[in-house]
């Protein structure tokens, strides 16, 4: 099993979007997939129809006291599988902290899905956070939506040396440009030149569409909402890199 990670210091840059698409996409490409949506606001867990709600203390599934497996929901799509959302997810900083484990933890917690699942996605709150510091070893690859602006080079920036990730665990962070406007002008120019601090971001970029707005109104990704536009093309697009990296 692979494990995908949606993360960025920055809230509303299109962490919950790639994470829904992608998991879509892997699915359709016949991938067992789990999404497991570590945000307490839940907003994946809404768009594929979930019901943001644990049955067991979140204390107790995260020191695997009560089996997490319990709580996937199915979704509309055959082997799209959710773990759900829950309010009390906002504790998740300080119970990973506590774990004696230290930054192994959250990959302790994924390895048993891999008998069930070949991919998982998990869609991440924003923040630098100790749930941040245990992706690195949690997640085969850990894609950063950006939106090209200085302010958001600047947070990856920070990001990275708050991380303070060697050279591999570098290799492991793939920012992409999410909300893309090809009439700004240094929006062009990033696309065809990123700037240095934020490496090699990934070739595909999302362009700005209002579909993706429309997920969340109408609860379905857009491989099934609008199938040919443009966002649900480079979401398609997105999905193949990253597979032909992760194939690699
Ligand atoms: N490419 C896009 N084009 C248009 N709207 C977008 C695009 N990407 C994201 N959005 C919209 O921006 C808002 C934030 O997106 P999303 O929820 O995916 O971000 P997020 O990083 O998960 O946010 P949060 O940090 O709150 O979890 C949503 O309303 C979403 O529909
Ligand atoms: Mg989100």
């Amino acid at each position: 099993m692979k494990v995908v990670a949606l993360h960025n210091l920055k809230g509303g840059v299109g962490k919950t979007s790639a994470a829904v698409n992608l998991a879509r996409e892997a699915n359709r490409n016949g991938l067992p997939t789990l999404v497991w949506d570590l945000d307490a606001q839940g907003a994946s867990t809404w768009i594929l129809g979930g019901e943001s709600r644990l049955s067991r203390k979140v204390d107790k599934l995260l020191s695997g006291k009560s089996p997490l497996g319990e709580q996937v929901q199915h979704t509309a799509w055959e082997r799209l599988d959710l773990l759900p959302a829950d309010i009390r997810l906002r504790d998740l900083d300080r119970i990973l902290g506590e774990k004696a484990d230290g930054d192994k933890h959250l990959k302790r917690l994924v390895e048993p899905f891999s008998e069930e699942y070949a991919l998982m996605v998990l869609d991440c709150p924003p923040g630098l956070s100790t749930l941040a510091e245990q992706l690195i070893r949690a997640a085969d690859r850990i894609l950063v939506p950006t939106i090209p602006s200085p302010l958001s080079v600047q947070a990856y920036s920070r990001m990275i040396d708050h991380l303070d990730l060697k050279k591999r665990q570098r290799e492991r962070l793939f920012p992409f440009f999410n909300l893309v406007d090809r009439r700004r002008t240094l929006h062009r120019d990033w696309i065809d030149s990123p700037p240095a601090e934020i490496g090699q971001p990934m070739r595909t970029w999302i362009p700005y569409a209002s579909d993706v707005e429309r997920m969340s109104l109408e609860c379905r990704p857009l491989a099934d909402l609008a199938p040919r536009s443009r966002a649900a093309q480079a979401y398609r697009r997105l999905w193949q890199e990253l597979k032909a990296d992760l194939d690699g």
